[in-house]
């Protein structure tokens, strides 16, 4: 949420700003500035809406330098606005910030800051902090490292969270940053410095990074940087290589991220898969979760904790585990356990579940669980996150960078991976060598069989535009299936703006059957042949109140057109494996309405990638 890029060096930073602005923009959408120091003094430009309107700005006015910051918001604290958009520039003139993350205690600052005859010009929490900066400094008495000092001593004032960029007039050669839960990490090149919210802005530039940790401050200067922390303590610098090329961040020729990252995931799932399964392919491994056999063994409940399309991933990983490897599974919103203070057994291992590693309440669930002494494991996309740093453990899913808002082949690869523990976890148990074997076969098949569903892109798409005029629609599924019509209703209200709600099918006579009429489609996600008859009955019961009806079956299914107004058929597959499967036609489904509405499909109004605020 937001993004922040600086440069420091010896080339143009207004083009490498917003190339890399452009890079962000998927962290937030509102409004675009950025701000560069000449000759001691700043030039600060910024524009609401996309960052194009910025980049059209910079054509039409003269605005260079060597050294600055840029930032594209997602509003928290005041209307979307010119005024309000970043970076913003302190009362005096001498400071200009770029800020992610909110502010708390900004009211009382403000009071203070007025006190002292400060004024402000917008209503966010930002221009607090960068006055803030600016008190510090005039009654700064030591003049070295006076600039970092000053942001240092605004920051212990500071309750929230942050990842800032901070440009001084007086320090044209410097950019001071920090962070805390707000991510940031630094690049290092040959006589240039960058920083950024995520690699993706910079990683044209570098390789080489750093990412910094809560709590830590930099001073970034073209020909180096220096780390420490708000109590000035020493940081151990970690400098790692970004493992993914410039290239995975490009759309390809997709006219959309989310169609790529939607055709994307037969090798995501390679990829998730890779190297984890054991020399007699009877079971998974995994290098990373710190836990020996043993330890596992005790394992008598698993919690998971998520936002969103991970959390549903999450209830996918409840039906797995539960199934195969016979361990109790609870799933909880990280926003609620956060708060919630829930009884758990004290061999209870909590894994969390987050593409981007960075999203606030996953945080601080995670952070939770650790302060009450769990263990805990994360599955994160993003290499070098805060939460898999933070985490004892965990599995990187290696499903590249996921840059559409709406999450696609990084929730099939959660599953993926859900599946593998949950035959990992099966084998140390119960479960037999023969069916470990036959399990670890079908996840080898399961990228071709995803590639085989995306070549019905056509059908979907003209189904999807047979239904795009709706205003409603009910995505029905049992067992494992319904959280997969959750996804369904997620990605088709989260980027086509159609109301759409995902229900257990049979719960559906409890309540939303009221809603059910001509004007409210079904989409049924009835792939399991066991419980198939169950389905048709709902179909039935809908079809009745004159529903359209939508479904996913498998080939061979005795679910044909006869019952359904539109059916999908899908390759019939290891019963672990079908929420991936039928996850395919309900994105494309998505995908296309989204299209046909017209809407913009890769920045969903209001929504932004990463949720960094609570
Ligand atoms: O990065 P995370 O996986 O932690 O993100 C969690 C949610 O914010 C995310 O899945 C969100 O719901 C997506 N926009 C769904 O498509």
């Amino acid at each position: 949420m937001c993004g922040i890029i600086g440069y420091v060096g010896n080339k143009d930073a207004v083009q490498i700003l917003l190339d890399g602005l452009t890079r962000l923009e998927y962290r937030g959408y509102d409004s675009a500035g950025i701000a560069t120091v000449v000759d001691s003094e700043f030039n600060i430009l910024r524009r609401v809406g996309r960052v194009a309107n910025l980049i059209d700005a910079v054509d039409r006015v003269s605005i260079a330098g060597f050294v600055g910051i840029g930032h594209t918001r997602w509003a928290t604290h005041g209307v979307v606005s010119e005024k309000n958009a970043h970076p913003h520039q302190s009362a005096h003139g001498l400071f200009s910030i770029a800020h992610n993350g909110v502010i708390e205690n900004y009211e009382s600052i403000r009071e203070f800051l007025l006190g002292k005859g400060f004024t402000f010009e917008s209503e966010t929490d930002t221009e607090i902090l960068v006055n803030l900066i600016e008190y510090h400094f005039n009654k700064e008495q030591d003049p070295e490292n006076k600039f970092l000092k000053s942001v240092q001593k605004a920051l212990f004032h500071v309750r929230g969270t942050y990842g800032i960029a901070v440009l001084c007039k007086d320090y044209a050669n410097e950019i001071v940053v920090a962070r805390k839960s707000s991510p940031l990490l630094i690049g290092i090149g040959s006589g240039e410095m960058f920083v950024a919210s995520d690699a993706s802005a910079i990683a044209q530039h570098t390789r080489d990074v750093v990412y910094l940790n809560d709590g830590e401050i930099a001073r970034l200067t073209p020909s180096d940087f220096f780390i420490t922390t708000l109590r000035n303590e020493s940081v151990d610098v970690v400098k790692c290589e970004l493992d993914w090329r410039v290239e995975d961040a490009d759309r390809g020729g997709y006219e959309h991220y989310m169609l790529k990252e939607i055709f994307e995931q037969p090798k995501a799932l390679e990829n998730a898969m890779r190297g984890r399964f054991s020399d007699d392919l009877s079971t998974a491994r995994f290098g990373g979760l710190r836990m020996s056999t043993r330890e596992l063994r005790q394992v008598d409940r698993i919690l998971f904790c998520a936002c969103g399309t991970a959390w549903i991933a999450c209830l996918v990983a409840e039906y797995l585990i539960e199934k195969y490897a016979r361990i109790p599974v609870e799933v909880e919103y990280a926003s609620e356990f956060r708060y919630q203070n829930s009884p758990l057994d004290k061999n209870t291992l909590i894994f969390v579940i987050s593409q981007s590693g960075e999203t606030l309440d996953t945080m601080a669930a995670l952070q939770e669980a650790k302060r009450k002494g769990f263990r805990t494991l994360a599955i994160t996309n993003v290499v070098g996150s805060a939460i898999a740093r933070e985490s004892d453990g965990g599995i990187y899913q290696h499903s590249g960078p996921e840059i559409g808002v709406a999450s696609t082949k990084a929730f099939t690869a959660q599953i993926c991976i859900a599946a593998m523990l949950a035959l990992y976890l099966g084998r140390m148990r119960d479960m037999s060598f023969e069916d470990g074997a036959l399990f670890v076969q079908a996840l080898h098949d399961l990228p071709s069989v995803v590639e085989d569903v995306l070549a019905q892109g056509d059908v979907i798409e003209k189904i999807a535009e047979k239904y795009a005029h709706h205003d409603d629609m009910l995505f029905l599924g049992r067992q494992a299936m319904f959280p997969i019509a959750l996804e369904g209703a997620l990605k088709l209200k989260e980027i086509s703006y159609m109301h759409s709600e995902g229900y257990p099918a049979a719960e559906m006579k409890h309540g939303p059957i009221a809603l059910v009429s001509e004007k409210c489609p079904c989409f049924f996600l009835a792939t399991q042949e066991r419980i198939l008859q169950k389905n048709v009955a709902n179909i039935q019961e809908v079809r009745s109140r004159r529903a359209k009806v939508i479904a996913v079956a498998t080939a061979g299914s005795e679910l044909t057109e006869k019952f359904v107004d539109d059916l999908i058929l899908v390759p019939n597959v290891h019963a672990a494996l079908q929420p991936i499967v039928a996850t395919i036609p309900v994105q494309l489904f998505a995908y296309y309405v989204a299209k046909f509405r017209g809407c913009d499909i890769d920045k969903p109004r209001n929504l932004a990638k990463s949720v960094t605020v609570e």
